[in-house]
């Protein structure tokens, strides 16, 4: 999964230690000032990345929902947790998401850091209490050793979050036919592609939500989703806000990597990406909330098999960790 991603920019770059990021991104991933992304911080938190006994019984790592293969989803509607409990949401891909500016579908954590440990305690997924997450690490000797030489000292709940948060912040994708098509190479992407990409910034109005270099606003819209047979059964945004208007509200995911993250939506309701542009040529699902920007597109065939071969054109180079490193 260790991709060479060094561009002849990056490989400069990479000589000052300095994380590289692929064509297409900002040329440095931002961390916050307390947390600068280091060699051997990113190393640990990827040990720790895959670590079962960070979980009840053992059985279960973050990276046992987060499979580099599935652009760190699972490929599962429902994520499963210890003891086979299924959640009602989905595990959303982890790319790009140094970028992020709030995490979880509905946005209840302001940072990584703030983020990472929610899976460990949460009974539903990996259920463990706060005072045992450093006394698992500490007692598998390898990691407490290596814990000890990056922080200085025995490993805590706050280091585990630091070491985490920094390693996530090293899952890139970038330099996709996308990227060298936006960077002047006219023959990345096929007619047909262009023709979706037109339709993207266009006539289907998907940049009202999906823009930027990441493909997503960082905001929360109601699409549909959270809306079945006349209720919310998700109140999505709303838990966290307590404003009826963001009731069935969710984070815009980001879309790279989309073709390999099925099945779709914060609930996994949409098995394949032909779906999910149903859904939008629909106008979405109709409900009290449903954001100003969804509404019906009317598109042909032709149209609805162009915006799906664009969105294939998204999946680049994944990286991970440190290059080089362990
Ligand atoms: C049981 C499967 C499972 C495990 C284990 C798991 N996650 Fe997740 N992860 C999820 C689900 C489900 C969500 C979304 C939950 C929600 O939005 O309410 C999520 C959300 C996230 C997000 C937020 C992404 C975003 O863009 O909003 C990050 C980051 C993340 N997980 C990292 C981790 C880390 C680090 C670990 C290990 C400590 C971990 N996950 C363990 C299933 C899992
Ligand atoms: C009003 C804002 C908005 C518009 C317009 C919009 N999206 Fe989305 N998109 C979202 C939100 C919010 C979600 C997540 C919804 C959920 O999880 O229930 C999403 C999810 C997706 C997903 C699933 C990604 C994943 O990992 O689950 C894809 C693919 C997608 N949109 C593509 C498109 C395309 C193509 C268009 C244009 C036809 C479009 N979107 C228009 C807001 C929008």
């Amino acid at each position: 999964m260790r991709l060479s991603i060094l561009s002849a920019s990056c490989a400069a770059l990479a000589l000052a230690e300095t994380l590289p990021v692929p064509l297409g991104l900002d040329a440095y991933v931002p961390a916050p000032a307390s947390n600068p992304i280091t060699r051997e911080k990113v190393e640990v938190g990827r040990a720790l990345f895959q670590f079962r006994g960070l979980s009840r019984d053992g059985t279960l790592s973050c990276g046992g929902c987060h499979l580099p293969e599935h652009a760190f989803s699972d490929g599962k509607p429902g994520a499963v947790g210890v003891r086979g409990q299924v959640s009602e949401r989905r595990t959303p891909p982890l790319i790009n998401r140094a970028w992020g500016k709030s995490f979880f579908w509905d946005g209840r954590a302001a940072t990584l850091e703030a983020q990472v440990l929610q899976p460990i305690v949460n009974p539903k997924e990996m259920d463990l209490t706060l005072a045992e997450i450093g006394q698992r690490v500490r007692a598998e000797a390898t990691l407490r050793q290596r814990m000890k030489k990056v922080f200085g000292r025995d490993a805590g709940n706050e280091d585990i979050a630091l070491a985490l948060a920094s390693y996530v912040r090293t899952i890139l994708s970038g330099d996709s036919p996308y990227d060298r098509f936006v960077a002047g190479d006219r023959t990345a992407l096929s007619p047909q592609q262009q023709l979706g990409l037109r339709l993207f910034r266009g006539k289907a109005n998907c940049v009202a939500c999906h823009v930027g270099p990441h493909f997503t606003d960082e905001r929360f819209h109601n699409t549909g989703t959270g809306w079945r047979d006349g209720a919310f059964v998700d109140a999505g945004r709303a838990e966290v806000s307590h404003e009826t208007s963001d009731r069935g509200a969710f984070k815009t995911p980001g879309l790279r990597e989309v073709a390999r993250a099925a099945p779709y939506m914060h609930d996994g309701s949409l098995r394949t990406l032909e779906e999910v542009v149903d859904f939008y040529d629909e106008g979405g699902r109709e409900n009290p909330e449903r954001d100003a920007e969804m509404r019906e597109l009317k598109l042909t065939t032709e149209e609805k098999r162009a915006l799906v071969e664009f969105l294939k054109s998204l999946s680049g180079k994944v990286s991970e960790g440190w290059p080089g490193g362990r």
